[in-house]
């Protein structure tokens, strides 16, 4: 029976080929339909106004702050100018305590304001740098739907990720993060820029490399932004003028299609879970839910059949088995998978279990991390079709330039850059393998050398400074 369930589970987990094309152009069309009109779509596509990005003669002192997923970082850039890059930059990594993501938003601005507080002390004391400017400027990341009509702030649409501080649904989230400041003593600072992770990361994958179009965050939840034309966002017409183009994020988490291989263990996560019929998509992919999902599987198997020994009530409970627990499974390569035997008896209380039944666990992990890192796969390509660069349209895009604007026309093919972030696609060396060949699989032979997923280190936070850099009125060569 416990083999059965199992082929059951691989056949619902499909992911041909065929069915990630599919899933690709639903993406590309809900793109368009989320770009029309306001609610056009389950993806949001929210205007970031980031209409230029970094592109190397930013100079100055800049401050960051990286709500991320696992990390909350605190950084200080220290910016060149004339294309000499980043000159030294600092990075204190630390965690937001968990009792503040389900309290109230100035417990959590507090919080964060003097952590920023102490490390501005902190590094201003012991480095003898001037500050090339007089007012220090903030880029924030926060890796959250966030409504904006400027670069510099925006009200909160949701939580996600398991974050839920109901006080702050509606609210200006730099208004209430500079509140928190001026109780520190850190008036003089300005939140210059307030981004989405991904659109940090689209920053300091551009800044790097020119040729990077597109950032996606596969970590704790997942996400993508792009590069888009300013005439393809229809719904803004009237509100972006001048520019050539502005950043999108996505929230691709919210996505959803018919074509998506759902099964009765993502349909019961979601019913159970405290947002259902909410990010579908990222249920199905990110760090907060594979191992659950594995979970789940390994519950059913031990009600309907005895591979398990006798159920243990551990098994019955939500999220106990964390995705790095599911990769160090997966990735087990002791002969006699003494890692799986170990997780299971430590943290699902089952023990002695036979080999033949740690192999069926090996192959859970393995069918669900799969089906993850494709529709990923196709979710990028899905955007590389929208903006004309998977070949599909036999022309290729021309070259994103740093002030904005993606290409969908122009001749031939060109090196087309994903900046990629997040801790499932750094640390799960199985995830990034199955993501790469099913890129490569779905673009085929001929256009996928042309594609390249870039990892960006620290990422998010280095480009919130770097966007605070470039639209504040101090920065940059003359
Ligand atoms: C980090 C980014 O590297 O990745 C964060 O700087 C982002 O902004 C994070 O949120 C996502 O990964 P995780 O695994 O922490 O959710
Ligand atoms: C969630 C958030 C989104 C973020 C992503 C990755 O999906 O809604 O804003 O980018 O997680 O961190």
């Amino acid at each position: 029976r416990a083999v059965e369930v199992v082929r059951e589970l691989e056949a619902a987990c499909g992911t041909s080929v065929n069915r990630l094309r599919q899933v690709v152009d639903a993406m590309a069309v809900e793109m368009h339909a989320g770009l029309a009109s306001e609610g056009g779509s389950k993806l949001k596509m929210l205007l970031t106004f980031v209409d230029k990005l970094p592109n190397g003669s930013e100079k100055g002192i800049f401050y960051a702050l990286d709500i991320g997923g696992t990390n909350f970082r605190v950084i200080r850039v220290h910016l060149g100018g004339r294309r000499s890059g980043i000159l030294r930059h600092n990075v204190e990594r630390n965690s937001i305590p968990q009792h503040l993501m389900t309290s109230t938003s100035e417990e959590l601005f507090d919080f964060i304001a003097m952590s920023l507080k102490q490390f501005v002390d902190r590094e201003e004391e012991k480095t003898s740098e001037p500050s090339l400017v007089s007012r220090r400027e903030l880029g924030v990341t926060f890796p959250f739907p966030v409504k904006q009509r400027c670069v510099s702030s925006g009200i909160l649409m949701k939580w996600t990720k398991g974050f839920s501080v109901a006080d702050m649904i509606g609210k200006d989230v730099s208004e209430s993060l500079q509140q928190s400041m001026i109780k520190k003593d850190l008036g003089s600072m300005r939140v210059a820029a307030l981004v989405n992770d991904t659109v940090g990361t689209l920053a300091v994958g551009h800044y790097n490399d020119e040729d990077t179009v597109a950032a996606v965050i596969i970590g704790t939840g997942t996400n993508a932004c792009y590069l888009e034309r300013a005439d393809a966002i229809i719904k803004s017409q009237g509100l972006l003028m001048a520019s050539g183009g502005m950043v999108v994020n996505m929230e691709w988490g919210d996505f959803w299609s018919s074509h998506l291989p759902r099964t009765r263990y993502d349909i019961d996560l979601d019913a159970e879970s405290p947002s259902p019929n909410d990010q579908v998509f990222e249920k199905m992919i990110s760090g907060m839910y594979l191992g659950d999902i594995v979970r789940r599987v390994v519950l059913r198997i031990s009600q309907e059949s005895g591979i398990f020994g006798s159920a243990s009530s551990r098994l019955s409970t939500p999220f106990i088995l964390g995705t790095p627990l599911m990769a160090t499974m997966h990735q087990d390569d002791t002969p006699d998978l003494r890692e799986v035997a170990a997780i299971l008896n430590d943290v699902l209380g089952i023990a002695d279990v036979s080999l033949k039944a740690r192999k069926l666990i090996v192959n859970i992990c393995d069918i669900i991390t799969h089906r993850a890192a494709r529709l990923v796969a196709a979710g990028i390509v899905g955007i590389l079709k929208k903006i004309g660069r998977d070949g599909s349209s036999g022309v290729a895009g021309g070259r994103a330039k740093g002030g904005g604007g993606a290409s969908s026309s122009g001749g031939g093919k060109s090196r087309t850059v994903v900046a990629i972030e997040g801790s499932l696609y750094t640390n799960y060396t199985l995830f990034r393998e199955y993501l790469n060949d099913a890129v490569a699989e779905i673009l085929g032979k001929e256009f996928s050398p042309f594609v390249i997923l870039k990892v960006t280190e620290d990422g998010s936070g280095i480009g919130a400074a770097l966007l605070a850099a470039s639209h504040s009125p101090n920065s940059a060569d003359m």
